[in-house]
């Protein structure tokens, strides 16, 4: 075993993009009450998802997500599967019909993906995109082209291969805005009634992979095609309260651990200062580093994934392997990119952070 290695059986630190690491009290609250939940006998994994017991669980997640996003009343909450690919489909499905345009910033793979599974269902114009900038950039509002007849107005508020990040919410005027947060949700608060659609895959901020959460204005619901599959329909999915079938029910559960662990770090608002504090740590010795250089442009640098690398494709990955066997799991960057990320979601503590800055720093003073 190389000195600094984990031991078998401890926890490492998993710098994945997602799924991602989840908070240990977490996971053993889960273990704890896995087999037998809370006395009832059984998992909650075994429980049919109309029983009492399991809709409280149900009930009690959807309203915590609610309380801690501060959700109006304009807005429903839903839980759907698929993850985040299917709300690509999903989103025109809904909401394209309204005018048969919809206005789409590319500023990375999943806004690109979106927008192409879109052109199916109606125009797709191009409000901004970053592809010359190798999508290391931001556009400014300013640059955001944005009709008034568009449906909606789409974007990826974090770019987790690029690792950019929207620091501000699009105006568009009377146009509404429809956001992928599946890699900063719960990172940040929100002002909720300035969006027509939010979802988010939850395998990164939220609970283990196997849904989204969608966050919908209910004045839009009702522009869906006649051959919109109904597993897909908003509005079928608000009227069954998310049970058109059986819902995830395991992930619904985790959602709401984590949601109570996320209350104990203050909220939305606590977690938004303990995740700029600790990419800040980061960034900070990127910015300071004569090896390492971040790969975003300052200003649209993401607090939730840090994109970096060396002047060599061969010294990046011998800064991977020899992380991964320090006890730093996932650095490699998205194959797409290459590099170096590391993905520090809210469930990720700040001592991962620190002991991998000093980790590099290690890597630097031997490699540099
Ligand atoms: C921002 C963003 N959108 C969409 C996706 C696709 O998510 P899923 O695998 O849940 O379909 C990902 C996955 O990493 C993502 O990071």
């Amino acid at each position: 075993m190389k000195v600094g290695a984990p031991m078998p059986g401890e926890r490492i630190y998993n710098f994945s993009a997602g799924p991602s690491v989840l908070p240990l009290s977490v996971l053993k609250r889960a273990a704890g009450e896995m087999t037998n939940y809370r006395g009832c006998g059984m998992s909650v994994m075994e429980m049919s998802h109309r029983s009492r017991v399991y809709l409280s669980i149900f009930e009690e997640t959807k309203a915590d997500l609610k309380r801690l996003l501060s959700v109006p009343d304009t807005h429903e909450i839903l839980f759907m599967h698929g993850g985040a690919t299917f709300q690509f489909s999903a989103v025109p499905l809904n909401l394209i019909g309204r005018t048969g345009y919809a206005d789409y910033a590319v500023t990375g793979s999943f806004s690109a993906i979106a927008a192409e599974e879109a052109r199916k269902y109606g125009v797709v114009r191009i409000a901004a995109d970053t592809e010359a900038s190798g999508h290391t950039t931001i556009p400014a509002q300013s640059e955001l082209r944005v009709s008034g007849d568009a449906s909606y107005f789409y974007y990826c508020a974090n770019n987790t291969i690029y690792g950019t990040e929207w620091k501000y919410v699009p105006d568009t005027g009377d146009v509404p805005v429809i956001a992928d947060m599946s890699s900063n949700i719960l990172s940040v608060p929100l002002d909720i009634s300035r969006f027509g659609v939010i979802f988010a895959g939850v395998q990164k901020n939220m609970a283990p992979a196997g849904m989204a959460v969608v966050i919908a204005d209910r004045s839009l619901l009702d522009s869906q095609f006649p051959y919109t599959p109904k597993i897909m329909s908003y509005r079928a999915a608000v009227d069954a309260d998310s049970m058109l079938n059986t819902p995830p029910c395991y992930t619904i559960y985790m959602l709401g651990l984590m949601l109570k662990w996320l209350e104990e770090q203050g909220g939305v608002e606590g977690m938004a200062r303990i995740k700029s504090a600790k990419a800040k740590i980061l960034y900070d010795f990127l910015d300071g580093s004569g090896l390492f250089r971040g790969c975003a442009a300052e200003a649209a640098r993401s607090d939730m994934n840090v994109t970096f690398r060396t002047d060599g494709e061969e010294l990046d990955a011998k800064f991977a392997k020899d992380a991964e066997a320090a006890g730093f799991a996932n650095l490699k960057g998205h194959r797409k990119v290459g590099g170096m990320r590391a993905s520090i979601y809210n469930a990720m503590p700040s001592e991962g952070v620190a002991r991998l800055v000093d980790f590099m720093a290690k890597f630097e003073r031997e490699n540099g």
